[in-house]
This record gives C-alpha cells, sequence and structure tokens, in this order.
C-alpha cells in the first residue's frame, strides 16, 4: 500500500490513537490489529519461517510483539520470545496480550547482551516504538548495539527500535531492519534523518481508522504527491504565452564557475518558466549560448548591468557557482534591493548567513545541513539532531520557505511543514542541487507561492531522479539526464 499524504509528531500520533478510541476502536482491538498485520507480513515475507524471534519491550510496542507471538503459535510456528521485561511488569492492554502469549505457553527468555537469540532465523523488533523518549538509557543502547551486531533480517514493528520517531535521528543505537510495518499514522521521523536507512522498506497499514480520524489533527506535515503537483499546475492555458510563465533570472557563474548557474537555468527552462536569463562573467556567454540558445545568457562584469536585467525579469535565483568575493557580493546585494522573488542557494546562503539580513517573505533558501548550520549559527551535528526544529527556525528567523536539503528533505513555510520522500543515492552528484533551484525558480514565475513552490519543486526533482533511476540505473546519473525527466514530471508523464 501505498503511504499517506499526512504524516505525524510523536505526540499527533497519541493523539490519533486516542481519537479512534473516541470513534470506537479500542487500544486492545488496535494492538490486535497491529499484531495480525505484522504476523501476516512476518509470513508472507518469510514463508518458510518456523522459529522467529520476537523481541518485546515493556510499553505497547511489545504488546504488540505478542500478540504476534500468538498467533505464530496458533498457526503452528514455535515462536520464542525474549522480553525486555516480565510479564508482571506490563501494564495495560500489552499485560493482556502477554498474558495470553504466556497462556498459550508461547516460550519467554530475557533478553539482554548477554541472552542474545542467536539461533533465530529472523527478529520480530517489537521492543521500543513511538514511545521511546530522549537519549536512549546505556543497557538498552548496549542492547540495541548487540542485536544490530547480530546482522539478522529484521521485521520492524511500528517503528525500528531506537529511532526518534518525532525526528528520525538516533537515540543512540538502532536496530536496522530489512522491512517496517507501520500503523494507523506514518511518524514523520521514518521518512527523514537516519529514518529511511533504519526502516529498509516501509509498509503502512492503517488497521482500519477512517479518513475522518485522521482529518481531526491539525498540521500534519505534508507528503505532496503528483496529484499535488496537477492541482498547482493545472493545463497550461490555450492562450498563454512566454510572458504569461514568468522570467526567471538565473545570476551566478564567477570565473571559473561556469556550469552551475547553466544547471539551474536550463533546469527553469524545463521547468516550465517562459522565459529564462543568465547574469554570468563574459567569458561563460559563449560556450553556454552553444549549449542551450534557449537561455539568454548576459555578460555582466559589473552591477550597472544587471539593472536592466533585474527590470524584465519577474524571478531571480542566485547562489549557483557565485562565489564569494566582490563580483558575487554586489549582484546579490542588487538582487536582494530589486523586490523580486528569490530562490536563494549555494554561496548565496553563505553570504545571507554573513550579512544577516531581515527576514522577508518573498523567497526561497535551500540551504543543504552545512549551510543550514552557517545560517543558524549552530552546528551541521544539531540540525541534522532534529531536522524539523531546525527547518523551522530557519523559516522563523528568515521568512518565506526554508528548504532543508538531505535524505527526506523538509520545507517550512507559514502554512506548515512539507517532507519529500521521493528520492535516491543517484541524485549525489554535483549539480542536482543548482537544478533544485532552477525548478523552484520556474514554479514562483508560473505563480505558485513560495511554500508550495519548495515543496512541490522539491518532489519533481526528486521524482525526476527516481525515474531516470528506474530506466539507466543510480550510479552515474549525471544533472543534466534529468532535464527531460523533470519536464515529463512535471506533466504527468511516466518516464
Ligand atoms: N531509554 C530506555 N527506555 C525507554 C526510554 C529511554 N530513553 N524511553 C522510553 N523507554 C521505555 C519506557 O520505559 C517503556 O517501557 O520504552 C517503553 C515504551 O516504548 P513504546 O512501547 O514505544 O511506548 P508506548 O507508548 O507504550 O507504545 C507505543 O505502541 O501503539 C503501539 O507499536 C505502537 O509504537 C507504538 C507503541
Amino acid at each position: 500500500r501505498s503511504l499517506p499524504d499526512r504524516l505525524y509528531s510523536a505526540a499527533q500520533t497519541r493523539e490519533l490513537d486516542r481519537l479512534a478510541g473516541e470513534a470506537g476502536l479500542s487500544g486492545e482491538q488496535l494492538m490486535e490489529r497491529a499484531g495480525r498485520a505484522a504476523f501476516e507480513l512476518l509470513v508472507q515475507r518469510w514463508p518458510g519461517v518456523t522459529r522467529p524471534a520476537i523481541l518485546c519491550g515493556g510499553g505497547n510496542n511489545g504488546g504488540d510483539g505478542y500478540v504476534v507471538a500468538c498467533l505464530a503459535r496458533e498457526a503452528g510456528l514455535q515462536p520464542v520470545i525474549h522480553q525486555d521485561r516480565p510479564v508482571e511488569e506490563m501494564t495495560g492492554d500489552a499485560l493482556t496480550m502477554a498474558r495470553r502469549a504466556r497462556d498459550l505457553g508461547v516460550p519467554m527468555r530475557p533478553l539482554t547482551p548477554d541472552h542474545l537469540p542467536v539461533d533465530a532465523p529472523v527478529l520480530v523488533d517489537a521492543l521500543f516504538g513511538t514511545g521511546l523518549s530522549g537519549v536512549l538509557r546505556d543497557d538498552k543502547k548496549a542492547l540495541i548495539e548487540a542485536l544490530d551486531r547480530l546482522g539478522k533480517p529484521v521485521l520492524a514493528v511500528d517503528v525500528p527500535s531506537g529511532l526518534a520517531a518525532d525526528s528520525g535521528a538516533s537515540t543512540g543505537a538502532v536496530l536496522h531492519a530489512t522491512c517496517t510495518l507501520t500503523f494507523i499514522g506514518v511518524n514523520r521521523g521514518l521518512l527523514t534523518g537516519i529514518g529511511p536507512v533504519c526502516t529498509g522498506e516501509l509498509l503502512f497499514d492503517g488497521l482500519g481508522v477512517e479518513r475522518r480520524v485522521h482529518q481531526r489533527i491539525d498540521d500534519p506535515v505534508w507528503r505532496p504527491t503528483p496529484a499535488d503537483r496537477a492541482h498547482w499546475l493545472p493545463p497550461r492555458r490555450r492562450d498563454g504565452y512566454k510572458k504569461t510563465y514568468g522570467h526567471v533570472l538565473v545570476i551566478g557563474g564567477d570565473h571559473g564557475f561556469g556550469g552551475a548557474p547553466m544547471l539551474t537555468a536550463q533546469a527553469a527552462g524545463h521547468a516550465g518558466a517562459g522565459l529564462v536569463s543568465l547574469a554570468t562573467r563574459a567569458e561563460h556567454v559563449a560556450p553556454l549560448l552553444a549549449r542551450q540558445p534557449e537561455v539568454m545568457a548576459r555578460a555582466v562584469d559589473e552591477v550597472a548591468q544587471l539593472t536592466p536585467l533585474l527590470e524584465r525579469a519577474t524571478v531571480v535565483a542566485i547562489g549557483p557557482g557565485l562565489g564569494l568575493d566582490a563580483w558575487g557580493r554586489a549582484l546579490l546585494e542588487a538582487a536582494l534591493d530589486s523586490g523580486l522573488p528569490l530562490v536563494v542557494d549555494a554561496d548565496a546562503l553563505t553570504l545571507i548567513a554573513e550579512w544577516q539580513p531581515d527576514a522577508r517573505q518573498d523567497w526561497v533558501l535551500t540551504p543543504h545541513p552545512g549551510e543550514a548550520a552557517r545560517l543558524l549559527d549552530s552546528g551541521t551535528g544539531a540540525v541534522q539532531g532534529d531536522r524539523f526544529a531546525a527547518v523551522e527556525s530557519l523559516a522563523a528567523r528568515y521568512g518565506g520557505a526554508v528548504l532543508l536539503k538531505g535524505l527526506g528533505t523538509l520545507v517550512r513555510g507559514a502554512e506548515g511543514t512539507a517532507l519529500i520522500s521521493d528520492g535516491n543515492p543517484g541524485m549525489g552528484s554535483g549539480g542536482m542541487g543548482d537544478l533544485l533551484t532552477g525548478v523552484i525558480a520556474a514554479l514562483l514565475a508560473q505563480g505558485l507561492p513560495p511554500y508550495p513552490a519548495a515543496a512541490l519543486g522539491a518532489m519533481v526533482h526528486a521524482r525526476a531522479a527516481d525515474g531516470a533511476a528506474r530506466r539507466d540505473g543510480e550510479r552515474g546519473l549525471l544533472a543534466t539526464d534529468l532535464l527531460m525527466d523533470l519536464r515529463r514530471e512535471l506533466n504527468g508523464h511516466d518516464h
């Protein structure tokens, strides 16, 4: 089943459980359904398995695990429970399930770094779910590290143990899963930070909780989909012409850096901007014209030459190849003063971090974690430790929409937070970010506000890369390879 387009914090997940209860689904019923779904996945993915090890923690995640054990036993398998906590120390619904497993005679063993399921063919990880908070206690950290070292196939129930479901960071150690089956609502931390590395294949089961229950949760994280893209970019008007779709001015390419802004300009054109100009150093103009004649490349050696270009543009994309010298600084200053909406990337972000200008609503900033750290005057580790908090701080400080790159790209605007779960490791190659800047600029030029322009731009960019990777593979994917895929994606065509 495909993932939903709403993602939740751990607190929102708890609220969802409570609202599901109000709607008539008790905690016990939900636990039974979750356990059944996990059991069915277990026998589907590991068809001949006879002695799965079920790792059960002391909370409700453990309760789900006890249900899996019961069902396995009833199906004639010989599951073994490895408990983090004895049955009588459990509480609530989890206690009910643990007693059922005991009454069925499922063997139970203690689980410590010295007592590990070394012979098990597969582990069902129901140790910690969304209830894990703060930093893992030392003994549990040692346990999870020892389990992870076993290198066994793992089916994680709801959340891989040790992953912070809220942020997608590690709480100290994480048991890496082969697949993760998550329930009711998808926790946002599964899809950003190290989440995607830990979950393996991520599967979702709504357990029958209705859409109207989900709609009672305010301000979920938005996972943009192609349907959103179609909504924001309907078919072009019959009577539209080039000026209907805006004029993107890309500014960048100091001596020796001509390629980066060219990629931005090409991407803007392939993402539907009506006109694209490129202000760059004189020596780049001729080769760029030869490469893509639709891009109006102009020599700009001083700010006076930029002024008429700014007057004709409707959107500025600035940063790729801009450099940090006097030339780039002067051009950035003029762009900021122009009053045009901006996409600010790369070197321009470094200058913004240095200058600390006032917040503004008409720009999109696209930092990677290192640039984000500079903008926040913190460290990359702190940014990655809670990417949601980082992107919220960035948007609060700088205004507009802020896009935080990295696995599980986040976008924050006044309207909310978006998470892009598309994309693949093929995108780890030079020039990919330059393309993204151009796509977002083109969407601004076509009339989208900063937040949807950034969120949908990132989705289109990532899905274009997914299409290209499906066709020709991830390794060796070049930025220029994506240009036609961007176009396909923006038009809803298959790759
Ligand atoms: N270090 C060690 N143990 C911790 C820490 C920590 N930092 N934080 C929490 N725990 C322990 C708690 O003491 C408790 O035993 O983790 C356990 C709670 O974990 P969960 O089972 O994840 O929490 P709970 O809220 O009970 O259940 C949520 O239930 O709906 C199911 O699987 C679903 O993930 C969901 C889970």
